[in-house]
């Protein structure tokens, strides 16, 4: 399984990818204003530090306007994944560059039924949000499944792409579905590493050491 971090933050990234870690970034519009800074150059930067596919939006919702900001940011990088919205010129826009060889993102995908039409359209990628729909009540993980299921069917190409994560459950259970890629906020990838009894066993090994008087190097 894939790990792609959440987060238009530099540092962040680089703190991260040097874990070894992290095989992709994905952004949006909101982490882009949360973060502040040039869009271009904040994606360019990141795709300095990451080797794997970078996410970038488009922010017009006409297809003929979002196929030019797709083409423009697209030429940031190779490593650039161009982000649609799951809409119809979304989708025109997904096939249109997919047709061109780019690696599409499509998001806001809260259903089956959208998440097979993303594949139809050629998309690399295809985000649910699964914290979203957890939000109005209803299984986020339960549409993973699903869409896991539906595109196993089929043999699609795309990649199921967990967005929306908001704790390590949701990691553990797209992995137990085998999805094939989870995009993760930095805090709750650090979260990952976490179980009292690492700290409390390292706690009790270190005390042992130091009680023997000896040292490695
Ligand atoms: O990148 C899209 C996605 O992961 C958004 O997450 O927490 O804003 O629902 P959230």
């Amino acid at each position: 399984m894939k790990f792609f971090i959440d987060t238009a933050d530099l540092n962040e990234i680089r703190d991260l990818a040097a874990t070894g870690l992290v095989d992709g970034v994905t952004t949006n519009p909101s982490l882009i204003a949360k973060n502040g800074g040039d869009f271009i150059e904040v994606i360019k930067e990141i795709c300095g530090i990451v080797s794997g596919p970078v996410s970038a939006e488009c922010v017009a919702t006409d297809h003929e306007t979002m196929l030019k900001e797709g083409l423009y940011l697209a030429k940031i990088a190779d490593n650039i994944a161009v982000k649609v919205p799951l809409t119809v010129d979304g989708l025109k826009t997904c096939k249109a560059l997919s047709d061109d060889g780019i690696m599409v993102n499509v998001t806001l995908c809260f259903s089956a039924a959208q998440a097979l039409l993303a594949a139809k359209a050629g998309a690399a990628f295809i985000s649910p949000f699964v914290g979203r729909l957890d939000d109005i009540g209803h299984d986020g993980m339960q549409l993973i499944a699903e869409v896991v299921q539906i595109y196993s069917n089929y043999e699609f190409d795309t990649e199921v792409l967990v967005a929306s994560i908001r704790n390590p459950l949701h990691v553990i259970d797209a992995a137990k579905m085998g999805a094939d890629v989870a995009t993760i906020p930095p805090s709750t990838l650090k979260q990952l590493f976490k179980h009292p009894l690492t700290d409390k066993g390292l706690d009790a090994f270190l005390k042992d050491w130091a009680s023997t008087g000896q040292t490695i190097l």
